[in-house]
């Protein structure tokens, strides 16, 4: 096993209104986190995936297994932390310690279900050169940064992009950046950018708009339209 998915799913999803973390969610008639794992697991190039759950939820991994019968090898899921970060570690260094062939991973926010195996292969292609890659897309409003309630700059927005999901890493760089990271008290919101704290160079690939990340109320019934849209 070489090339594993951390699937990320152990935030609470506040911001969404619901009783259960965002990623147990069902969006047509199977959770948020379901969604990602299978589209990753359909990857040819993930060996594995990885959920990585909220404290008090790993009892289901047998049953995960179970319901999802995934194309690819699915880990016995392991705990979150109580940040992003913090959730990303615990799968590195479980990772480093118990499946140590593994050299690349895909770190994904189980919230963006619209994932495709596709964008995984595409944004790994990316990172080989490197060892990081993420798909970006463009922004095409104008971007004004305001302190104090008054605008201080206006950005150039044709150098402005938004990170996406699935991002890419020789798990080695992954490991080094969190490292450093939790050395400096830093906290990032994506992996990408603790990885460029490094100074390694950090490829792009065009992300898509479809994957968009569930988060506020509002974002249910979106995403059920756009499942049902895709079947159509
Ligand atoms: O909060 P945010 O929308 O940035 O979360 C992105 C992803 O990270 C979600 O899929 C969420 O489940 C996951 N996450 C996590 N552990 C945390 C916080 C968020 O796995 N402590």
């Amino acid at each position: 096993m070489e090339r594993v998915a951390i699937v990320l799913a152990a935030g609470r999803g506040e911001r969404l209104g619901s009783s259960e973390p965002k990623a147990f969610v069902e969006v047509a008639g199977h959770p948020v986190l379901e969604h990602s794992a299978r589209a990753l697991a359909a990857a040819p190039s993930v060996d594995a995936v990885l959920p990585v759950l909220p404290a008090g939820m790993l009892d289901g991994a047998e049953s995960l297994r179970a319901a999802w019968d995934l194309d690819t090898v699915l880990l016995d899921p392991i705990n979150g932390g109580k940040t992003r970060q913090q959730s990303v570690y615990n799968a590195v260094r479980w990772l480093l310690e118990y499946q140590p062939a593994v050299c690349w991973v895909w770190v994904h926010d189980a919230a963006r279900c619209f994932v495709s195996a596709e964008d995984a292969e595409r944004v790994l292609a990316a990172a080989a050169k490197t060892g990081a890659a993420l798909p970006v897309i463009p922004i095409h409003e104008t971007v004004k940064r305001v302190v104090s309630g008054h605008v201080s700059q206006t950005e150039d927005r044709r150098e402005l992009f938004l990170a996406q999901t699935p991002q890419v890493f020789r798990l080695e760089i992954l490991r080094e950046a969190l490292d450093k990271a939790a050395r400096d008290h830093v906290q990032g919101t994506d992996c990408a950018s603790l990885v460029e704290r490094l100074g390694v160079e950090v490829n792009v690939v065009d992300g898509r708009r479809e994957n968009w990340k569930l988060t506020e109320a509002g974002d249910l019934d979106r995403a059920e339209r756009q499942f049902a849209e895709s079947r159509q």
